[in-house]
């Protein structure tokens, strides 16, 4: 399959340095759990204009180095970035290392993918940095054994996405949509919310239900958009964190058409009308003490 990478865009001389975007899921369902113990999954991602920025140095030293803004990240193998490196450069024959600098600008812990985002990102500029020349089926592969997430990240834009969530099927979605997330100060354990469904339990199943959400998106209709909005882990996260019913809530009062957790949370995002609706929603949220950290974002297009 032919599609096009993300392009790394040059920042000072012998550097590259990287955008690694956010998603939202727009639609989530869980098909059943699998034998290897991941669940079946179909859902609907947009990349959006939150990013980290990430910087790629190669150095004489041998080895993966990383520096992260915050402190509380881990910059050894616990880190996907270093792992997505290590994954590319361990057993070729490459000459010296790479540092990597991640100025870390995503919430983690609130489902909008950024350590996913990073480690594809990171998988990109080490491929274009030392000549490595994998198409992108190899990285797509790299890419799925880090994290079932991090496929996405390789071309971002719009995808229903199956599987454990690997698979890919691109889809053309408007550029520029505009939403509001609210990311709380507590984060959420992916496998933690997957521990706590209860498969058969809750809402009658909406397999299949990643088409509408597909067709209000090229239809631009944010009424239908905000009806066909759905995520199967937004139950069990709820009896995680019961305050995320609370900025839901919060959201829909503040006037979006209807309000969403992104992936296992915790972050929730609010649909909006256009640009200057998302400005209002925003304003309303700020205004009051405690909801989290409010931000509006804009879907991007393919390869950013
Ligand atoms: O693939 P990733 O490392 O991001 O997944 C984190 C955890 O989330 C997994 O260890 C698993 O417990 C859970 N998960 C799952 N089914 C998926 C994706 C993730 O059960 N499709």
């Amino acid at each position: 399959m032919s599609e096009q990478l993300r392009p790394p865009f040059s920042g000072e001389p012998g550097a590259w340095a990287v955008d690694a975007p956010a998603k939202l899921n727009l639609f989530l369902e869980v098909l059943g759990r699998r034998p290897d113990g991941y669940h079946g999954l179909e859902t609907v991602m947009v990349a959006v204009d939150w990013a980290d920025r990430l910087t790629f140095r190669r150095t004489h030293e041998a080895g993966v180095r990383l520096r992260c803004t915050d402190g509380s990240l881990p910059t050894d193998e616990r880190n996907l970035v270093v792992r997505a490196a290590r994954r590319l450069l361990d057993g070729r024959s490459v000459s010296g290392g790479v540092e990597i600098g991640l100025d870390k600008q995503l919430p983690h812990g609130a489902g909008m993918g950024g350590g996913s985002s990073d480690a594809a990102a990171t998988l990109t500029a080490i491929n274009g940095l030392f000549g490595l020349g994998l198409g992108p089926d190899a990285l797509a592969a790299a890419a799925a054994e880090l994290g079932s997430d991090v496929p996405f990240f390789l071309t971002g834009g719009g995808a229903v996405c199956r599987g454990r969530g690997e698979i890919r099927e691109p889809f053309p979605a408007p550029v520029g949509w505009a939403f509001v997330v609210v990311a709380p100060e507590f984060a959420l354990s992916t496998a933690e919310v997957y521990r706590s469904l209860r498969l058969g339990d809750g809402a009658p199943s909406r397999a299949g239900g990643s088409a509408d959400v597909v067709r209000a998106l090229a239809d631009r209709d944010p009424d239908a958009l905000g009806r066909a909005l759905f995520n199967r882990l937004e139950e069990p996260a709820l009896r995680l964190a019961p305050r995320l019913a609370e900025i839901r809530t919060a959201i829909r009062q503040a006037g979006a058409v209807a309000a969403l957790m992104t992936g296992s949370g915790s972050a929730v995002f609010g649909v909006c009308r256009d640009r200057e609706h998302a400005g209002n929603v925003a304003e309303t949220l700020r205004s009051q003490t405690g909801v989290g950290r409010v931000r509006i974002v804009h879907t991007l297009p393919v390869g950013t």
